[in-house]
């Protein structure tokens, strides 16, 4: 591929900051600390979350990158990155979130096949909001070697962010090799876009990462599926996705390619190992013995999700008021009707109120409000013996997360959307 290589080591790799909790090495893949996603409701660049296969590829010469768009199509071409910049731009806000998010307390239940490692926090007063440092020494640690089903766990409710994210509708780039808005099938039998990236993955044998969406949702313009060339208002970096990479609002983050390569239109979904051996969820009962990836198809939308981030999985803290704030995210461009939250391990319940931008109130399905992206939620409760907080979210079709992770259990540890608890134990003062 002219004027970008996929490097077959990690000499290479891009500088990220410190404070991310490293979950494997090489590929690189880490996630910011839980607090630092309440913090805003964009969430900095160098605090999202990474998400790697393989070595993250060098851009020698941008001038001379350019993507192939072919397959079942009249007008084949090759696109440049002054192609791409000359149709319109937009900017969608959007929240992107893998599928194994809160993988390992799906693990803590029945052990997910992979390298996991667990929170493991102490809060002081106010109730575990000043151990951020302490944390992250004991969290971050490297892991060099994995097998290749063994993906690493990312564990904490951190795999999932916003982004304000820039770039070409991928319908009107589908526009410029002759496939019109709102098509599902090509003359030719086109019916699915493949996105064929640059980088080296073991899943693949080498070969690069891939993954494929429907035609009809590709040439959508109110779909919003973006080749995004922008984040948080500047050039996506290396570790992102440089120069050029596919967003897919409202579907788990492994259909949004970085560092795309190719286009191609089929007649079948991607057959690469991300879309048929891997992101499927099946039923409690299938094992490793008894899978047959054939029959699930390949996961795309992500379920009505929330999170508390405010409070580590245990905390300790002072009798008193406490701050409970998370976020909630459905998939599908779906808004949050409503959060709940129990302070009492999910006897009674309160309701957060809930925003995205400052100033302007949340209504979910509004005009106003961003369908694709988080709403961040916020209650405060007086807490005076040990127990249990819990956050669970219904999206605007009425899905609510369900209450056990014992019911959705799955061997590859893939969205865990159980009710999210925390644990707080109150330190009564002797004096
Ligand atoms: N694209 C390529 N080329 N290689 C990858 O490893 N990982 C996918 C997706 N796109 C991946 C990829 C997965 S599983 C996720 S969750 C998102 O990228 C993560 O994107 P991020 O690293 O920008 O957060």
């Amino acid at each position: 591929m002219p004027g970008i290589r996929a490097p077959s080591n990690y000499s290479e790799e891009p500088s990220r900051h410190p404070s991310l909790k490293i979950n494997a090495k090489e590929p690189f893949n880490a996630e910011p600390p839980r607090q630092a996603l309440v913090s805003s409701y964009v969430t900095p660049t160098e605090f999202f979350y990474k998400r790697n296969h393989g070595p993250i590829p060098v851009v020698d010469d941008i001038g001379r990158y350019c993507v192939s768009v072919k397959g079942l199509i009249e007008k084949p071409k090759e696109l440049f990155m002054k192609d791409i910049l000359n149709l319109p731009k937009y900017n969608v806000t959007a929240t992107l979130q893998c599928a194994g998010n809160r993988r390992t307390a799906m693990s803590k239940t029945r052990t997910v096949r992979g390298v996991g490692w667990d929170i493991s926090a102490l809060g002081n007063d106010p109730f575990g909001t000043n151990i951020l440092r302490e944390e992250l020494m004991l969290l971050s640690h490297n892991i060099s070697e994995e097998e290749p089903v063994s993906l690493p766990f990312l564990s904490s409710p951190g795999v999932m962010v916003t982004a304000i994210w820039g770039g070409a509708k991928l319908s009107d780039v589908l526009e410029l090799v002759g496939i019109p808005k709102s098509t599902s099938t090509t003359p030719a039998g086109g019916k699915h876009v493949e996105f064929v990236s640059i980088d080296r993955c073991k899943e693949e044998k080498g070969g690069p990462y891939k993954a494929s969406i429907p035609l009809s949702q590709a040439t959508n313009p109110e779909a919003d599926v973006l080749l995004a060339y922008e984040m948080n208002g500047e050039t996506l970096n290396r570790d992102h996705g440089y120069p050029l990479r596919v967003v897919v609002p409202g579907v788990i983050g492994a259909r949004s390619v970085k560092w795309l390569d190719s286009i191609n239109i089929d007649s079948k979904e991607c057959q690469g190992f991300f879309m048929q051996k891997d992101y499927k969820t099946f039923p409690p009962s299938v094992n490793w013995d008894n899978i047959d990836w054939s029959t699930r198809r390949p996961q795309m939308d992500f379920p009505v999700q929330s999170a508390i981030c405010s409070l580590e999985d245990m905390n300790i803290g002072t009798n008193g008021k406490i701050a409970i704030k998370g976020y909630a995210v459905s998939g599908g461009g779906r808004g949050i009707e409503r959060v709940d939250i129990s302070v009492d391990g999910g006897k009674t319940w309160i309701e957060a109120s809930r925003y995205q931008k400052p100033g302007i109130k949340y209504i979910a399905d509004e005009e106003r409000s961003d369908k694709w992206a988080w709403v961040l939620f916020e209650a405060e409760a007086d807490i005076h013996s040990n127990t249990e907080i819990v956050a669970k979210a219904v999206d605007t079709a009425a899905n609510v997360q369900p209450e056990k992770v014992e019911d959705i259990w799955n061997l590859r540890g893939i969205l865990n959307t159980s009710w999210h608890r925390v644990h707080v134990q109150v330190r009564h003062s002797s004096l």
